[in-house]
């Protein structure tokens, strides 16, 4: 198979945010830490009334619909979540429920923090690459909802879900090369089973995302040049000349801005000519020193500001306008450059993309735009999802988060939260309401 890729993308955005502006005011914190510190517009969340089950049929009913798929020619079917209700059953079971007679789909859920999503794109990838290969077309659907106990990292939640149609022919086609970093670390993780909430060590684990991310861009540096891959841009070496866009997992926006200058300073490291303006001793310093060196971040940033600007700021429009959808985020970040640079923009261009999930598990890989999106585009539909939406009260949201904390762990429950905004796509909701209200899963559709 040739071209291998993405060929449809539906991306599902929560009917309700709350602003950091007001998110700022409520929590007594200075102006500007939540939008300008860390990047963020609006935070997306859920009720009692949604669930993983609910997020992921959502996204990959619609996926369905709207692309006219037919689910018999459907071969594999993966997951990545960290929003697990069970520790046995996968969501993938749940969704096969939307395949008719079809039940010859492989795949399951596959966790690890915020890389499942990318775990089962590659594992898709890699399934229509293979001998076992039975010429269907794969689905990814990835998505989570994020929360945090009340703290400095409560203004990272959010929530979200992607759904990705995947096959060969594709008009964004997988490139072979990919660089990973794994590694055992406690930067965030799920140890405590009695609650939604993560145990995090926040600094920690933005200093982890870092040194993921210049791992694996050197593991994809060598791989590029050994393939001889460099010469598909020209005799391209550094991050300006291999990728013309980016889409980063988005733990807050700030990050990725830092991530970005990251990458040149990875360059500078490699060959301090790059940047002749820069102080040289720079790129001799101790390594872990300068993984959160300020002088570094700061030199960095403002070298790229501007390509920064033109190139990883579009793909952050959807990320900054619902927080981190942990597995989808990556995946969110790159609906949203394809939304907000247009189909003409992106013809024949390379999109670096880079996923991270703690404990950890990252990899640097990318794409190529080698076909017409237009259809793809307007079904991402971004703007009316953003807009026609709404914005809570930071105490509706505190409202919502108690009804989930009430919910979480029990066996029987019956939601509370109120359905008058959700999206009549998303009715029913969560399993529970799918078994009391309506046993056909059709009407998901
Ligand atoms: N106006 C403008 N900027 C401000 C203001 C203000 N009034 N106040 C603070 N800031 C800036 C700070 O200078 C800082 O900027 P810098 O990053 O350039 O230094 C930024 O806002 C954040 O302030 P901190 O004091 O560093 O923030 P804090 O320690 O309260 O928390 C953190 C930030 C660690 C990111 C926290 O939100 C967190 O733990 N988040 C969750 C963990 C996370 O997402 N990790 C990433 C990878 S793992 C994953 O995806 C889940």
């Amino acid at each position: 198979p040739q071209n291998v890729g993405i060929k449809a993308i539906e991306i599902y955005i929560p009917s309700q945010a709350v602003s950091q502006v007001e998110l700022e005011k409520f929590d007594g914190i200075p102006a500007g830490k939540y939008t300008i510190g860390l990047g963020q517009t609006n935070m997306a969340f859920v009720n009692d009334r949604e669930d993983i089950y609910s997020l992921a049929l959502t996204a990959l009913s619609n996926l369905i619909k709207n692309n006219k798929i037919d689910t018999n020619n459907v071969g594999r079917l993966e997951v990545g979540t960290e929003t697990l209700i069970d520790k046995s059953k996968s969501v993938k079971t749940i969704l096969t429920t939307l395949f008719g007679d079809n039940h010859d789909i492989e795949g399951v859920d596959n966790i690890n923090a915020c890389y499942g999503g990318s775990a089962a794109v590659f594992n898709s990838v890699n399934w229509i690459e293979s001998s076992s290969w039975d010429g269907r077309d794969a689905i990814v659907v990835c998505g989570d909802i994020a929360l945090y106990e009340p703290g400095p990292a409560r203004p990272t939640g959010g929530a979200g879900a992607v759904a990705l149609l995947i096959g060969p022919d594709a008009p964004i086609v997988f490139d072979s090369i990919r660089g990973s970093y794994f590694d055992h670390v406690y930067d965030f993780y799920k140890a405590n089973l009695k609650s939604e909430y993560p145990l995090v060590d926040g600094h920690f684990s933005l200093s982890c995302y870092v040194k993921a991310l210049d791992y694996s861009y050197k593991a994809y540096s060598q791989k590029a040049i050994k393939k001889g891959v460099e010469s598909i841009n020209g005799d391209a070496v550094g991050t300006t000349k291999r990728f013309d866009y980016h889409a980063f997992h988005v733990p807050s926006c700030k990050l990725v801005s830092k991530s970005y200058a990251r990458l040149l300073y990875n360059d500078f490291r490699a060959d301090p000519s790059l940047y002749p303006e820069v102080d040289a001793a720079l790129a001799t310093m101790d390594y872990e020193a300068s993984l959160t060196d300020k002088n570094v971040e700061k030199t960095f940033v403002a070298l790229s500001k501007q390509l920064f600007n033109e190139r990883v700021a579009p793909a952050l429009q959807v990320p900054t306008n619902t927080g981190n959808m942990y597995t989808a985020s990556v995946w969110g970040s790159l609906s949203s450059l394809l939304f907000y640079k247009g189909n003409d923009a992106l013809q024949g261009k390379r999109i670096g993309m880079f996923s991270y999930g703690s404990g950890l598990a990252a990899t640097l890989f990318s794409v190529q735009i080698k076909g017409d999106l237009t259809d793809i585009i307007a079904n991402l539909n971004i703007d009316d999802k953003l807009t026609n939406r709404v914005i809570a009260t930071p105490e509706q949201y505190l409202e919502s988060i108690a009804l989930r904390e009430a919910l979480y762990g029990q066996n029987s429950y019956e939601p509370k939260g109120s359905i008058e905004s959700l999206r009549a796509a998303s009715l029913p909701t969560s399993m529970t309401q799918m078994s009391t209200l309506d046993p056909d899963p059709k009407s998901f559709q």
